[in-house]
């Protein structure tokens, strides 16, 4: 059918056409804010789930909540490479600004806006980020060199001056794993300053399964001010709609057993439903969807998925890294003791220890729990063992 009218959205982080399921973290996001903006506390979110399963999507729902609540939202993606103090010192900046323009500063945003000049001139002694503020530095406010602290007292600033504004400022932060375990702490430790002044400020989340900064001590802490929903592939009814409702959107129907069919392929997982159903509506000539189409589908849909999803996630890794997931693959979708994957491989854990260390550090495993890692990347297991033959594994 008519490629320009293809409804669906095999794209990282593009909002679905019809955004299915996740009922529970939107209901909870909408009350967490209305609670926080009545001056109770609450406790903040954090999602995690695997590569494609729509955590980008949900925060922009966030955002788009967020605004509808009237609360100021800022977002930001986090990069092995960000530097996080300057960072924050920008989102602070616009969220400040937004909150109240230069021109109608009351006494609290004039306040805060010196603690973030403070702030600025702690992270970028050179200057370079405090300008645009046209205030006197605030002393003793956030110039303490110490992370969790000066972070604390830039939460509690913008949060008189929004509560002054009667709104709410949300920190939208993707792809959290990528925070050093201290940034990490300083955010938690700054969220926990402004439920104890019960000011409308906070941070959500979201990132891969196994969030590293969370480790330890950390940990306990941080569930008291958190939850950690975690977010997969979709049930079956919600599963289908996020098939149906597109095509219908375009006055396209399904045959029901093509639905079944996509829904039992893709196991449900967002980025694979949409694939799925781009593939099937380019194949079919119309006017309905049918299972013959889906079933021919099938290899584009293999192909497009190897292309866009999963290869550039082998690229970047050696030989040996290659190895290690191919075996992992030959022992199935689930999460593997470290032994089992070296025993495929005909080596000792410790000698292969290292390059599991190299996967779960680029993001390509994660650890459930203690000795075991899985594939953050849902079949991944199947795509390894098309990628690759086991045979290019030495024998055990
Ligand atoms: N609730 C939903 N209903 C329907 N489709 C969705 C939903 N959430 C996400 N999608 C689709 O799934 C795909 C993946 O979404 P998204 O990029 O948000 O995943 P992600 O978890 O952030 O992935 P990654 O870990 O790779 O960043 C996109 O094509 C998006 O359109
Ligand atoms: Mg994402």
């Amino acid at each position: 059918m008519d490629r320009s009218r293809n409804p669906y959205t095999p794209n990282a982080g593009a909002p679905p056409k019809f955004f299915a399921g996740r009922a529970t973290e939107v209901d909870d996001f909408r009350v967490l804010l209305q609670r926080l903006l009545r001056g109770y506390t609450e406790q903040s979110m954090v999602v995690t789930g695997l590569r494609g399963v729509g955590k980008t999507v949900l925060l922009g729902e966030y955002r788009r909540i967020a605004g509808d609540e009237g609360w100021v939202p800022v977002d930001a993606e986090v990069s092995k490479h960000t530097h996080f103090g300057p960072q924050m010192a920008n989102l602070a900046r616009r969220a400040l600004l937004q909150v109240s323009p230069k021109a109608r500063w009351g006494e609290r945003a004039r306040a805060a806006a010196a603690t973030l000049r403070s702030f600025s001139l702690t992270v970028a002694p050179d200057g370079s980020l405090s300008g645009g503020l046209d205030v006197e530095a605030a002393v003793g406010s956030a110039d303490t060199g110490i992370l969790t602290e000066d972070l604390a007292d830039v939460f509690e600033a913008i949060g008189y001056a929004a509560r002054e504004r009667e709104t709410g400022v949300i920190f939208l932060f993707d792809e959290i794993q990528f925070l050093k375990k201290p940034e990490l702490e300083a955010l938690i430790g700054a969220v926990h300053r402004t439920v104890q002044r019960r000011l409308p400020v906070t941070f959500a989340g979201a990132g891969l399964p196994q969030l590293p900064g969370l480790a330890g001590e950390a940990k306990s802490y941080a569930e008291r001010l958190f939850k950690f929903p975690v977010i997969g592939e979709l049930p079956e009814s919600e599963a289908r709609a996020a098939v149906i409702e597109p095509a219908r959107s375009e006055g396209v129907g399904f045959e029901s057993p093509a639905v079944d069919k996509i829904v039992q392929y893709t196991e449900g997982y967002p980025y694979f439903l949409q694939e799925y159903g781009r593939a099937a509506w380019n194949i079919a000539e119309g006017p309905h969807i049918t299972l013959r189409d889906v079933e021919e589908a099938g290899d584009v849909v293999d192909a497009e998925l190897d292309e866009s999803f999963f290869r550039s996630r082998v690229q970047r890794s050696s030989p040996e890294e290659l190895r290690y997931m191919r075996a992992m693959a030959h022992l199935g979708p689930q999460a593997h003791r470290a032994g089992d994957v070296a025993d495929v491989l005909g080596k000792q854990s410790e000698q292969v220890a290292p390059i599991r260390a190299r996967l779960i550090n680029k993001g390509l495993l994660y650890t459930p729990r203690f000795g075991y890692a899985k594939f953050t990347v849902p079949q991944f297991d199947r795509f390894m063992s098309r990628y690759m033959d086991l045979d290019a594994v030495p024998p055990a």
